[in-house]
C-alpha cells in the first residue's frame, strides 16, 4: 500500500497543508469571539500556554502515528496494534471530522454569502441594529444558506477528488501565502481606525481575575479546534509526509503559523469591534455583524476602499475555511479508499451526500428547524458542542495514551528523532515524553470534566 500512496512534495508543502488544515474559521471566526467572551488578554495568555504545553505534544502524537504507518486513521491503528480495540478509535476519528465538516460548511457557506454580497450590493446599513437583524434574517432564511452550504461543500469535493498532490497540495500552496498577505493587510487597516487603541489594549492588557476554570477549559478547547486535534486530520495529513521528514520541525512550523494567524486575526477584528462600539462578547455572530457595519461606515467615507477591503476580507475567510474543510473531508475519503476499496471519486461523492444532509439540518436549525432540540440545543449547536467539547478532547486523549503508553518507546523515539539523526530532537525527547505521558492526559481529563460540569 505504501508504494502506491501519494506524498506531499516536501517540508514546505507538508507545513502548508497542515497549516491549511489548522488555519481556518477557528482562527478568524471562533478565536476572536472566544477572546471576547472569555476575557481578552488573559484568555490569550492561557491559550498560548495551552498550545505550547498541551497541543504540541498531542499534535506530535497524532503525527507520529500517521507518519509511522503511512495509513489513514483506521488502518494506522490496526497496523500498530493489530487485533486490538484501538481500531475503533480510528473509526471514531473517521466520523468526528465529518460531523465538524457538516456544520463548518454551513459557516463556510455564510462566508460565501457575505463574499457574494460584498461583490454585488456591498454593505450600507448605517446602524448596528440593522446589521444584526440582516444577519439574523440571512441565517434563518432556509434558501440562501442552503445554497451557499452546497456551493462550499461542492468546492471541497472538487479539490479532494483531484487527489493529495494535484488537489490538496496545489490548492494550499497558492492560498496559504495569499491568506497571510490578506490578513496582514486587513489588520493594518483595522489598526488605523479611530478608536482602535481600545481594542489593542483589550488584547494586550490582561485582567487576571478573568482566569476561571471554564476560561482555561475554553482556551484549551479552542487550541484543540484551531489545531485540528483529536479527529484524525493531523494523523491523515502526516501519513502523506515523506519518511525522512522531521516531524517535530513540521509540527512546530504548523503550530507557529496557526498561532501567528490567530493573533493577527485578533488584531484585525478586535480594534474594529471597539471602533464600531460593539460588545466584544457578542458570540458567534461577532465577525458577521461587526464587519459589515465597519464596511458600511467606511463606505460612507471612501466607498471604493471599503468595497475592496470587504471583498478581500470575505475572500480570506472563505479560502481559510476551504483549506480546513478539505482536511476533514480527506479523513473520510482516505478511510473509504484504503479500507473499503472505493475509488477516490466514489468516496468523495458518498461523503458529499452524508455531510450535505447533516449540514442542511444544521443550517435549517437556524430557521424552520429552530424548535428541534437535542439535549436542549439546536442541531447546529449540538454538533458543535459534541465535537469541540467532547469528541475532539476524547480523541486527543486516546491518541496521547496510545503513543505514550501503548506504542513502543523505541519506535516513538525513532520517529521523533528522525531515526536518531536530529541532535536537537534527541535533546528534547525526554521533555516531550514527559509532556505526552503525564501532562497531556491529565490536562485533557480536566478539560473534559470542566466542559461536562461547567
Ligand atoms: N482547525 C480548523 C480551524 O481552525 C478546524 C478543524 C477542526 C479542521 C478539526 C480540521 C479538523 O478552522
Amino acid at each position: 500500500m505504501t508504494g502506491k500512496r501519494e506524498h506531499f512534495g516536501g517540508r514546505t508543502a507538508a507545513i502548508l497543508a497542515l497549516a491549511g488544515s489548522a488555519i481556518g474559521l477557528g482562527n478568524i471566526w471562533r478565536f476572536p469571539y472566544m477572546v471576547g467572551q472569555t476575557g481578552g488578554a488573559a484568555f490569550i495568555i492561557i491559550y498560548l500556554l495551552a498550545c505550547l504545553f498541551l497541543s504540541v505534544p498531542i499534535f506530535l502524537a497524532e503525527a507520529i502515528i500517521g507518519h509511522r504507518t503511512h495509513a489513514g486513521t483506521f488502518g494506522a491503528l490496526e497496523q500498530l496494534a493489530p487485533g486490538t480495540k484501538w481500531k475503533w478509535l480510528g473509526l471514531l476519528t473517521v466520523f468526528s471530522p465529518l460531523i465538524i465538516l457538516s456544520y463548518y460548511s454551513v459557516v463556510g457557506g455564510w462566508s460565501i454569502g457575505y463574499l457574494f454580497q460584498s461583490l454585488t450590493e456591498g454593505f450600507h446599513a448605517s446602524d448596528i441594529g440593522t446589521v444584526s437583524s440582516a444577519y439574523a434574517k440571512f441565517i434563518s432564511s432556509p434558501g440562501r444558506p442552503l445554497l451557499f452550504h452546497t456551493v462550499f461543500l461542492l468546492g471541497c469535493a472538487v479539490i479532494v477528488s483531484a487527489g493529495v498532490k494535484s488537489g490538496i497540495e496545489k490548492f494550499n500552496k497558492i492560498t496559504m501565502p495569499l491568506l497571510f498577505a490578506l490578513i496582514v493587510l486587513i489588520m493594518t487597516y483595522s489598526l488605523s481606525l479611530p478608536g482602535a487603541k481600545e481594542g489593542v489594549a483589550y488584547l494586550v492588557k490582561p485582567d487576571f481575575s478573568k482566569i476561571t476554570p471554564s476560561a482555561v477549559a475554553a482556551a484549551m478547547g479552542q487550541s484543540f479546534f484551531s489545531l485540528s486535534l483529536g479527529v484524525g486530520t493531523i494523523l491523515t495529513y502526516a501519513s502523506y509526509i515523506r519518511r525522512e521528514e522531521n516531524i517535530l520541525a513540521t509540527g512546530l512550523g504548523t503550530v507557529g503559523f496557526d498561532l501567528l494567524f490567530a493573533l493577527i486575526a485578533g488584531f484585525a477584528i478586535m480594534p474594529a469591534v471597539f471602533a464600531a462600539g460593539i460588545e466584544p462578547g457578542a458570540g458567534p455572530g461577532l465577525i458577521f455583524e461587526t464587519l459589515p457595519y465597519i464596511f458600511a461606515k467606511m463606505g460612507a467615507a471612501v466607498p471604493w476602499v471599503s468595497a475592496v477591503v470587504a471583498v478581500l476580507f470575505f475572500f480570506t475567510i472563505v479560502f481559510a475555511a476551504f483549506t480546513s474543510a478539505i482536511s476533514m473531508y480527506e479523513v473520510g475519503v482516505a478511510y473509504l479508499v484504503e479500507q473499503r476499496k472505493l475509488s477516490r471519486h466514489k468516496a468523495t461523492v458518498l461523503i458529499f451526500v452524508g455531510t450535505w444532509i447533516l449540514g442542511a439540518l444544521c443550517s435549517l436549525s437556524f430557521g424552520p428547524l429552530a424548535q428541534t432540540k437535542l439535549f436542549g440545543l439546536s442541531i447546529f449547536s449540538f454538533c458543535d458542542m459534541l465535537t469541540s467539547n467532547f469528541l475532539m478532547t476524547f480523541g486527543g486523549l486516546l491518541f496521547v495514551l496510545f503513543v505514550g503508553w501503548k506504542m513502543d518507546k523505541a519506535v516513538v523515539r525513532d520517529e521523533f528523532t528522525v531515526g536518531g539523526t536530529s541532535r536537537f530532537n534527541c535533546a528534547v525527547f525526554d521533555a516531550f515524553w514527559f509532556l505526552l505521558r503525564y501532562v497531556a492526559p491529565v490536562a485533557i481529563v480536566v478539560i473534559f470534566f470542566t466542559n461536562f460540569f461547567a
